[in-house]
């Protein structure tokens, strides 16, 4: 860790208990420069006596760490091939097997936009298949303000850029400058609040036993220290279903890839252990 780092990472947990200390060294240095510039300090040196008289630019700092933005459909590739080949195969699998539900956990769901992509892929695959099969998504965030909004599952149209006129007019309902995600939609995802980093539980309780066949954990990984990341998943790998598939963001493919993950099909960040391929 830089000195910089090291010295708001200090000042931080001694006189307002926050500990910065798993984000990336790289992610926290651009945050501070960018707190710098945002407060107009003319240095760093006016910016750490600001943070050291200043609860509230304490909050500020903290509150610029945790990135919150999603897009439905994010990765159109990923998207794709989840559409095309992977749930149509999971679902036709499901049929001959004992477990008939689809798992799947949306681990850092933010708003709920990466939650509702994979409920929409399913019911209209759903939909066009003459045996019906059933599913469950479990959406959590360690952010309770978000999983309060991925609840309500309201957007402002600016929001929908990803979604066709057929799904937008499929799966929201206009009112006024809001779209709101149907009931029909919501009523196979559970919503929770729950930390990647909480020591006591391995997978959200409402998931009860894990064993799921799909977990997405996008875009979150690259703000967290190399040896959190591996903290994240090893513990999302124990919630994996056998043969089960984890899909990360674009920019954090190489980080499972480091971790022995084998891609199963080129650049989509779609991954299987190992002893899978
Ligand atoms: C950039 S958003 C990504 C949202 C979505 N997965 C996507 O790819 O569009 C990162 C999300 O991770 C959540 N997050 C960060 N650290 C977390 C942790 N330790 N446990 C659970 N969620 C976390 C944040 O609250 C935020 O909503």
């Amino acid at each position: 860790m830089n000195e910089t780092n090291k010295q708001i990472t200090n000042l931080l947990l001694q006189l307002y208990g926050m500990d910065v200390s798993k984000y990336d060294d790289l992610f926290l240095n651009k945050s501070i420069q960018k707190r710098i510039t945002d407060t107009r300090c003319g240095s760093y040196n006016e910016y750490y006596t600001n943070l050291e008289q200043n609860i509230e630019e304490a909050k500020f700092f903290i509150e610029s760490l945790q990135i919150s933005h999603s897009e439905f459909f994010r990765n159109s590739l990923t998207f794709s091939v989840l559409e095309r080949i992977l749930l149509p195969s999971i679902a036709l699998q499901k049929k001959c097997s004992a477990q008939k539900e689809i798992r799947i956990w949306s681990a850092a769901c933010a708003a709920g936009q990466e939650a509702y992509s994979l409920a929409m892929l399913l019911e209209e695959h759903k939909n066009s298949d003459y045996e019906k099969f059933s599913y469950r998504i479990l959406a959590t965030d360690y952010s309770e303000k978000q999983v309060n909004q991925a609840q309500k599952g309201e957007y402002p149209l600016g929001a929908l850029y990803n979604l066709n006129i057929k799904r937008i007019k499929h799966w929201l309902i206009r009112n006024g400058d809001t779209y709101t995600i149907i009931p029909t939609l919501k009523e196979n995802i559970n919503f929770s609040v729950f930390d990647l980093f909480g020591e006591q539980l391995c997978c959200p309780p409402a998931s009860i036993f894990g064993d799921f066949n799909l977990i997405v954990c996008a875009n979150l990984l690259f703000y967290y220290k190399p040896e959190y990341r591996k903290q994240i998943l090893k513990k999302i790998a124990n919630s994996l279903a056998k043969e089960g598939l984890i899909i990360v963001g674009e920019a954090e493919r190489d980080i499972l890839m480091n971790e022995n993950w084998y891609e199963i099909f080129p650049q989509s960040g779609i991954f299987k252990g190992i002893e899978h391929r």
